[in-house]
């Protein structure tokens, strides 16, 4: 096997990127490496370069989202051998993030990517479910709103009856967040989106798409239009001021909501027995990653089902070389897709 592979480094704060040079890491006990076929675009790569977050030491790689080819094995790993299929999600630093050739991953957060799906849909997969499944199923300590997950035994429809309104369905995190809730047997499954996604955002479970466009009232009228059980549930995954507001509104008294970004509700509007999480979407850290051991023990059985489905892909061109165009693409936004980078290209 090669010593030496490419990697994309950011060399400097909010500076330019290269393709560079490495070594390959070796796997400790526990881990595997892996050779990364394809690795998705998420905002939060094109976040860290503008404002410099998260990453202490440059030049630094970013990127958390893989698919690829179990490459080399760490001591005590039986789970897989080498040249399986996997997908995973990387962490931010320069052994465990992924836009690069090979990356080195806990055994224990890596699942086999079914016949099903290709490695560029694989690769879409990671970071958005976790935030979804983090988000909803964590404990509340642990940034989550504690709901049961649907993969874990008795999960399956324990929340039939129940509606959930989602913002932002058509989002990555949004997507994922549907078919967790359909899982879950929520119904209705209410979100938001443009309307050219609707048909999509049904396919994947949504009951109700509504206008993301339409005036913040007249959303709140068109959910009491489709249910009058109270919203105890709640996700929003665009999270920008004026969809907090909208989201805690929609809530009912006793309900929870996850939000992805900082809290920015107005304070007048702010109530007890409404539960607000900030969900951190990355199954690496210790207090995620019990949650996403149990989500990855389940995962291929879930994509095998279509029971997960992934995004919709966007491959760039140029290898690792095309992701900094991808990310100013992604940044300036993308509806319902997935840009994926191929860095053996
Ligand atoms: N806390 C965490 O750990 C965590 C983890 C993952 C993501 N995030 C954050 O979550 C957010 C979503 O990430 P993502 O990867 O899911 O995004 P994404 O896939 O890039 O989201 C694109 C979608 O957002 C919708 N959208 C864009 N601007 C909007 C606006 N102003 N109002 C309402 N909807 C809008 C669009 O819907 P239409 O095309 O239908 O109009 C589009 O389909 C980002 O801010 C990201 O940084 C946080």
């Amino acid at each position: 096997m090669a010593t030496k592979a490419k990697a994309l480094y950011l060399l400097e704060p909010k500076g330019p990127y290269a393709v560079q040079e490495k070594d390959i890491p070796q796997p400790g006990p526990g881990e595997v490496l892996v050779q990364i076929h394809a690795t998705a675009l998420n905002p939060v790569d094109w976040k860290i370069h503008d404002y410099n977050f998260f990453i202490k030491d440059y030049p630094s790689i970013l990127g958390t989202d893989s698919s690829g080819v179990v490459a080399k094995l760490g001591e005590g790993v039986t789970a897989f051998a080498v040249g399986d299929r996997v997908l995973h999600q990387g962490y931010f630093d320069n052994t465990h993030a992924t836009f690069q050739q090979y990356a080195i991953v806990p055994a224990e957060i890596v699942a086999k990517l079914p016949d099903n799906l290709s490695f560029d849909q694989g690769s879409t997969i990671p970071l958005t479910l976790a935030t979804a499944a983090l988000g909803l199923y964590n404990t509340k300590a642990n940034k989550g709103i504690e709901l049961f997950p649907p993969w874990e035994e008795g999960g399956r429809n324990k929340y039939a009856g129940q509606p959930i309104f989602i913002y932002g369905g058509s989002s990555s995190v949004g997507q994922h967040t549907i078919q967790l809730a359909k899982l879950s047997g929520f119904s209705p499954i209410i979100t938001t989106a443009s309307k050219h996604n609707e048909a999509y955002l049904k396919s994947i479970g949504a009951t109700h798409v509504i206008d993301r466009t339409l005036p913040a009232a007249e959303v709140q009228s068109a959910v009491k239009a489709i249910t009058s059980e109270p919203i105890k549930v709640a996700y929003d995954t665009i999270s920008l001021p004026d969809t907090q507001n909208l989201t805690y509104d929609i809530l009912a008294p006793g309900g929870s909501l996850v939000l992805v970004l900082e809290q920015n509700i107005d304070k007048e509007k702010i109530t007890k027995d409404k539960f607000v999480a900030q969900v951190f979407g990355n199954v690496h850290v210790p207090d995620q990653r019990k949650l996403g051991v149990s989500l990855y023990s389940k995962l291929t059985e879930l994509l095998a089902a279509g029971d997960i489905k992934p995004n919709n892909v966007e491959v760039l061109p140029n290898g690792l070389a095309g992701i900094p165009d991808g990310l100013e693409k992604l940044k300036k936004g993308v509806s319902a897709s997935k840009l994926v980078g191929r860095p053996q290209e």
